[in-house]
């Protein structure tokens, strides 16, 4: 969506995942404070976004949303205020239907225009929008209602269309949104993670700078995986330009996880200029290489063991990853923050552990002249 957003993929943090309905603004603020405290948000993660379950059930007599009184006492403009005040931006929840997901609040079909002017006055800054409780009709139909609504309020709000990939929004999301969710939910398994990674990739084509394929949320951090397992998920929301929002609870963040999330060197695959997501390459057996050019000539590999037992030396072929014949290579590998001594030349070869990854920036050394 050409409104100025996203042109890197978004970063910052999310209720859901680890939160769900069990929210208020206490725990907003917290999050928000403890995103400056732990020097995650001068790594980028910006955003603090509120889920599902903000809002009461009925409108009021004007037909506005109105905050949860019990959970969210002073208002989403105090909250946008404090959030601000500290740097951030804040994001909130809709949805394209007549009720959202938890059925605890009010979706905004029917009421586009009056929640779009609201979000805008309160300062909101990024808006997820659900499709749940539709009454049946295309999303294609609904959406940009809202999309047109978001513009005409005036405000920039950053816009994540979560339709769960059924009508492939990844083909039409480009012109409405600046996101687009193409799995289903995520949650805190191998499993699901894997799989996640592996439906969005098929839509890599159609990510760009301004809109971005959306695999859902990061679960790293809520205790599902192994740290080796959280390195994959990790490794593969940044070489595919997804959103890196953070889905755990980041006042108690484990030193482990602060490790993963704040890799500095992963972050920048993600957001180089370029936005171009890294595709799988190669798939033999339990290896899989998945690359994708950077900007500099320089190219994203990560070489992938999905097997459960034994490590396994993965190889991954210039001819595969787009990089002329014989040219020579510098490598670095960003879990290690290390840069190999010996230059390559056609062929990178490692050994990778099960559940485990190894992610390199490939670049090329130019002969002197
Ligand atoms: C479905 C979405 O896919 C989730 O990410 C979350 O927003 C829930 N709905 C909230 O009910």
């Amino acid at each position: 969506l050409a409104n100025g957003l996203g042109n890197t993929p978004p970063m910052g943090w999310n209720s859901w995942n680890h939160f769900h309905c069990i929210i208020n603004e206490t725990v907003i603020r917290e999050t928000a404070d403890a995103l400056v405290s732990t020097g995650l948000s001068k790594l980028g993660y910006h955003y603090v976004n509120i889920d599902d379950c903000w809002a009461e059930l009925n409108r009021d007599a004007e037909g506005n949303l109105v905050p949860r009184k019990s959970t969210f006492p002073s208002g989403m403009k105090a909250l946008a205020d404090y959030v601000h005040s500290k740097g951030l931006k804040l994001g909130i929840y809709s949805d394209a239907g007549y009720l959202t997901c938890s059925k605890t609040m009010p979706g905004s079909l029917g009421y586009e225009q009056k929640d779009a002017d609201a979000f805008a006055a309160w300062g909101i800054d990024y808006l997820k929008y659900d499709n749940c409780n539709n009454g049946g009709s295309r999303p294609t139909v609904r959406y940009p209602v809202m999309t047109r609504a978001l513009m005409n309020a005036g405000r920039p709000i950053f816009f994540s269309l979560c339709e769960w990939g059924d009508l492939h929004p990844a083909l039409w999301g480009f012109r409405i949104g600046n996101s687009w969710r193409t799995t289903n939910d995520i949650n805190d398994s191998w499993e699901s993670m894997v799989s996640r990674a592996d439906e969005n990739e098929v839509y890599a084509d159609y990510a760009r700078p301004g809109g971005w394929n959306d695999p859902d949320m990061l679960e790293v951090g809520n205790g599902g995986m192994t740290k080796g397992e959280y390195i994959v998920h990790f490794s593969l929301w940044a070489i595919s330009k997804a959103p890196l929002l953070i889905g755990c609870d980041v006042r108690n963040i484990t030193g482990e996880t602060m490790e993963i999330l704040s890799n500095e060197e992963v972050i920048a695959i993600n957001q180089d200029p370029l936005g171009v997501q890294a595709k799988k390459v190669r798939m033999e057996g339990n290896q899989e290489i998945w690359a994708g050019p950077l900007s500099g000539y320089r190219t994203a590999v990560l070489l992938l063991n999905r097997g459960e037992e034994d490590s396994e030396p993965i190889t991954a072929n210039w001819d595969d990853l787009g990089i002329p014949p014989d040219t020579l290579v510098e490598a670095r590998d960003v879990w290690k923050h290390e840069t190999m001594k010996q230059y390559l030349k056609n062929e990178l070869t490692t050994t990778v552990g099960p559940h485990a990854c190894k992610l390199f920036i490939l670049t090329p050394v130019m002969p002197a002249q």
